[in-house]
């Protein structure tokens, strides 16, 4: 069984998008961007960003890591989707779901930094640097939260409650 809490809702999140997404644009002033969605957490997030932004984007595409096992960190780092745009000259922006221990996106970037682009930034839509195990700082981040374990917006338990427009903790209760 699970209980949820509402975190942040739906309209606080579109509210928030849309100021990260004029902070992006300004920043890309001038420069088009390869927005790099992170499947599947991410495919929500990307969706609305990639429509906030007013910087010309030449392409979404996504990729698909996993390092998850429901919500317990393996560290192990999986390469399952690789994107299909050649990235190399371009600026790259990767779009996450939320950064908690921050392992899969240090190994993202490295992966992706060694197809020269000329830029790569992190932009995610939830960030727990109290969970950080290494350095990575996103370049963007929506929103800073504790160390609890939330769902919806596209995050997931087990693949389920991606679908919620809320964000909520999740709090699994053992059926006896
Ligand atoms: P990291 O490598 O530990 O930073 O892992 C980040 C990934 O773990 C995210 O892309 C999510 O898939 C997953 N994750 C971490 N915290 C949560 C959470 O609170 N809810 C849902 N997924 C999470
Ligand atoms: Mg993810």
């Amino acid at each position: 069984m699970a209980e949820f809490d509402l975190m942040i809702s739906a309209e606080e999140i579109a509210q928030k998008v849309d100021e990260v997404a004029k902070q992006i644009s300004s920043d890309y002033e001038g420069e088009s961007v390869v927005v790099v969605g992170v499947l599947t957490g991410a495919f929500i997030f990307t969706a609305d960003l990639a429509r906030a932004l007013t910087v010309p984007v030449e392409t979404v595409d996504f990729l698909q890591v996993s390092s998850y096992e429901g919500d317990k960190s393996t560290g192990n780092f999986i390469f399952k989707k690789d994107i299909s745009t050649d990235i190399s000259g371009k600026n790259v922006l990767i779009v996450e779901d939320i950064i908690d221990t921050g392992r899969t996106l240090k190994k993202l970037r490295e992966m992706l930094l060694m197809r020269n682009p000329k830029s790569i930034k992190i932009c995610t839509a939830f960030d727990k640097p109290s969970r950080r195990v290494n350095d990575l700082v996103p370049d963007y981040n929506c929103f800073t939260i504790p160390d609890e374990f939330i769902v919806g917006y596209g995050l997931d338990y087990d693949g389920k409650y991606r679908q919620f427009k809320d964000v909520k903790i999740v709090r699994i209760k053992d059926e006896q």
